[in-house]
């Protein structure tokens, strides 16, 4: 059954009916068949679409860009800098000016209150691109992949693994509530989502049956899980934690002994990414050279082995993108 998104902000799948997730889903399966069969799906043609980035980007920032041009419309990066949001002109402000430029409105930032903003001003639909509390069209990614690999998101075991309260773990939360999976979130007691949404997510999961968890006994956690999920530990704008949060979340890297637990030898693992697995970056020495951590959140093991499909997950960015702004702007 086809839904009317047109017009609808995108800021967080609490807004969203199990159907229209899935209808969401299901646009951007027929997207990512056309651009395989190089079918032209120029459905944005003449759009304008602004992409705002406080925060560094690699998969949200070229996934915008490259689904924007495919769907025939113009990308336009404002970047950290760029433009005067919040310094010398109000978020309001700067709303009502790109709402008569551009057509719809990506926004990666801080506080989640500002994509609100925007949205309460601009006059078009604003996308989030991630914030503090949600990363909503990186779940869609998400559960593009399991249903690909697993061929069902209903009553699939996922097992989040780390910083059980950051925009990862409570967008995964809120989208398995809706989507009838068993979402456990595997975190020592300080790193919990907070009570409200838990509450929340328990009741939409009294509806599609879902079943919401959350331990600390990650062990345990993971027996039967068709999926284990894992993030960073410490999100960009934090970055004074890693002590904290190494000591903490040390017992919870995901590594082969905890993925052989699963007891099921098609299970998947999953990471939004960008991924803290080898020493190959800077930061990653960094924390070496400080700590002597070779690997953290996830062994360069699991990363590599045949259950990663962080890549898949990575490139479903770009298909879910489309679905999303192709309906809520047609
Ligand atoms: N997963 C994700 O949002 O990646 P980027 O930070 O590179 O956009
Ligand atoms: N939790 C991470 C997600 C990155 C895609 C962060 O906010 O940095």
């Amino acid at each position: 059954m086809p839904f009317n998104l047109k017009n609808r902000h995108f800021l967080t799948l609490r807004d969203f009916t199990p159907a229209e997730i899935q209808f969401m889903l299901e646009t951007a399966k027929n997207y990512k068949d056309l651009k395989y069969a190089g079918v032209p799906h120029r459905v944005l043609e003449g759009k304008n679409i602004a992409l705002i980035f406080e925060k560094p980007s690699t998969r949200t920032r070229t996934a915008f860009t490259v689904a924007c041009i495919d769907l025939g419309a113009h990308p336009e990066y404002l970047g950290k800098g760029d433009i005067q949001l919040g310094k010398k002109e109000s978020v309001e402000d700067t709303a009502k000016v790109l709402g008569r430029m551009f057509d719809g409105i990506e926004f990666r930032g801080f506080k989640h209150e500002t994509v609100e903003l925007l949205a309460k001003y601009a006059g078009v639909p604003v996308w989030n691109g991630l914030t503090d509390k949600y990363h909503p069209t990186q779940i869609l990614a998400d559960f593009l992949t399991i249903q690909e690999k697993l061929g069902r998101l209903k009553g699939v075991k996922l097992v989040y693994c780390g910083d059980g309260r950051n925009n990862m773990a409570n967008s995964l939360m809120v989208g398995s509530a809706k989507m009838g999976l068993h979402f456990v979130i595997a975190a020592p007691s300080h790193l919990v989502p907070d009570d409200e949404l838990v509450q929340y997510c328990k009741n939409v999961a009294q509806e599609t049956g879902a079943i919401i968890e959350i331990t600390e006994d990650i062990q345990n956690a993971v027996v039967g899980a068709d999926a284990i999920y894992t993030d960073v530990w410490v999100s960009m704008g934090e970055e004074d934690k890693f002590e904290e949060r190494i000591q903490l979340l040390k017992p919870y890297q995901v590594t082969m002994d905890l993925f052989r637990r699963t007891g099921k030898t098609e299970s998947i693992f999953l990471h939004c990414l960008p991924a803290f697995h080898d020493l190959e970056t800077q930061v990653g020495k960094e924390v070496y050279e400080k700590w002597g951590l070779k690997e953290m959140e996830v062994s360069d093991e699991v990363f590599r082995s045949h259950h990663s499909v962080v890549f898949d997950q990575a490139e479903n960015r770009m298909h879910t993108i489309k679905a999303v702004m192709a309906l809520t702007l047609q």
